[in-house]
């Protein structure tokens, strides 16, 4: 392969020489050789002489108009210069080259015999940076669909998709554009709201950049219909408190009104609406409902609530000296986040248990004390009339023992384990 090729280049050389060596005469000769350059940029023509006599030599373009007539211009284009002309080496120069400056430049001489060789001139375009173009919005659950395009290239471009460093293949379309090629390359890929700002590239590949590459960073934009979720207040709300609720909204877009509304009601006049912020300051009773919150877009909608209990000022009335506090572990306010975001109609009844296990919790307190403390008292005073009833069968029994010699230690014994046994069931019931 590397003989043939040499061969073929020596070729034109060695027909030159066998003529000359035929005709005998001082051998003149030129080469031509070829040239690739970028669009725009500048090309270097020459043409190499041999035993140069002093004939003419003439340039000439792809169309076979002399550019250069022995150093000469003859065709007014100012791009074309003539750099260089010595007995060895004719050089012009092409600048601000474009792809219709692509072709074969002859080099000829005017000799008894005419030499011509051709410089053939290629002409690189490397594409762009890659444009991204979204075929179809991005929807969660739906597909995308995005093509990246190089309108301009020669030869043509390599596109290749890129995410997360794996590469995307993607369905490469070519068009032929006369000089210049069109590549592009599309892609499908299913999106969900998570892949929301996913972020992918387009890189583009030419001859003309080396190992460079042109690469296009494109975000996903995955329209999602929103969530809401309000963030209550921790602890327990009394009259006079004041009540901040904000509801955190996702969603893309992002719902631009977020509205607050209360159950089956108005919402107070001393509510305040900011944003995604609702403030009522000085609660009262009255205010006790169902708070929602709501938000849409075009994709959807969604709501939550939160249950407001508000408490009265005055202290638990428990007659105990130990008052227990409420317990600050068990919820008070009761939010329940609806998990579908597309609620047509959100019936938001409150748990019909939870706010009554809720008022249970605050006043079971005092109760269970007072419970614990009448059983306590019931089974003392059966105590001690067991122990009293106890005393006197006992002193009948002594009576009984004694006349019986101390014969009964053990009786004894047994008798006091059994009535202990009675009481101890006594306290069980009780206890039950
Ligand atoms: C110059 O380019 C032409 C056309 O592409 C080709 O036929 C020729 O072999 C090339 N010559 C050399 C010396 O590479
Ligand atoms: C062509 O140009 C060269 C270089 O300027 C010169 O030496 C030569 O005499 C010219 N030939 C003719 C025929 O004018
Ligand atoms: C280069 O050529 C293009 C057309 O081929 C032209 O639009 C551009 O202005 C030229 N640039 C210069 C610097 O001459
Ligand atoms: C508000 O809720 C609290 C706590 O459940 C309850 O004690 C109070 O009676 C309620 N007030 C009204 C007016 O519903
Ligand atoms: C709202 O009113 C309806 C009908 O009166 C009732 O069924 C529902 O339970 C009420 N909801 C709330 C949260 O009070």
């Amino acid at each position: 392969m590397a003989l043939s090729s040499v061969w073929n280049y020596c070729v034109p050389l060695t027909i030159i020489t066998v003529a000359c060596l035929v005709r005998n005469a001082r051998c003149q000769a030129v080469q031509a050789e070829n040239v690739t350059v970028m669009e725009g940029g500048t090309a270097e023509i020459s043409c190499r002489l041999q035993n140069y006599d002093g004939s003419i030599v003439v340039i000439q373009n792809p169309r076979r108009q002399t550019l250069f007539f022995n150093g000469t211009r003859a065709l007014k284009d100012d791009r074309f210069q003539m750099v260089l002309f010595t007995p060895r080496l004719v050089r012009i120069e092409l600048t601000n080259v474009s792809v219709s400056d692509e072709g074969g430049y002859f080099c000829q001489l005017y000799t008894d015999s005419t030499h011509h060789q051709v410089a053939t001139l290629s002409v690189l375009v490397p594409p762009e940076t890659p444009t991204v173009e979204v075929k179809q919005e991005a929807v969660e659950g739906g597909e995308v669909e995005l093509t990246c395009m190089s309108p301009r290239s020669k030869p043509a471009a390599t596109l290749r998709w890129v995410r997360n460093g794996r590469e995307i293949p993607g369905v490469v379309s070519q068009q032929d554009n006369g000089k210049t090629f069109s590549v592009s390359s599309t892609i499908r890929i299913p999106v969900e709201r998570k892949d929301n700002g996913a972020a992918l590239s387009c890189e583009a590949f030419h001859v003309a950049l080396g190992g460079q590459k042109r690469i296009r960073h494109y975000r996903l934009d995955v329209y999602f219909a929103p969530t809401v979720r309000i963030v209550p207040p921790t602890g327990i709300l009394r009259e006079g408190d004041s009540l901040s609720l904000t509801c955190s909204v996702t969603g893309n877009p992002l719902p631009r009104n977020i509205q607050w509304s209360k159950i089956n009601d108005t919402l107070p006049e001393r509510a305040e609406i900011s944003g995604p912020t609702l403030q009522i300051s000085r609660l009262s009773q009255s205010y006790n409902g169902t708070y929602l919150c709501q938000a849409q877009n075009n994709y959807g909608r969604a709501a939550d609530h939160y249950t407001l209990l508000v408490y009265d000022n005055v202290s638990p009335p428990t007659t105990s000296t130990t008052a227990v506090p409420p317990t600050p572990t068990t919820t008070q306010q009761i939010t329940s986040h609806s998990t579908t975001p597309t609620l047509p109609t959100p019936s938001f009844a409150p748990d019909p248990e939870d706010p009554g296990a809720v008022v249970e919790t605050h006043s079971a307190v005092p109760y269970a004390v007072i419970g614990g403390v009448l059983a306590l008292l019931v089974f003392t005073v059966i105590c001690v009339l067991i122990v009293t009833i106890w005393c006197s069968v006992r002193q009948k029994g002594s009576y009984l023992t004694h006349e019986a010699s101390g014969l009964d230690e053990h009786g004894e014994v047994q008798e006091a384990f059994l009535n202990g046994n009675d009481a101890s069931q006594g306290k069980k019931e009780y206890l039950l």
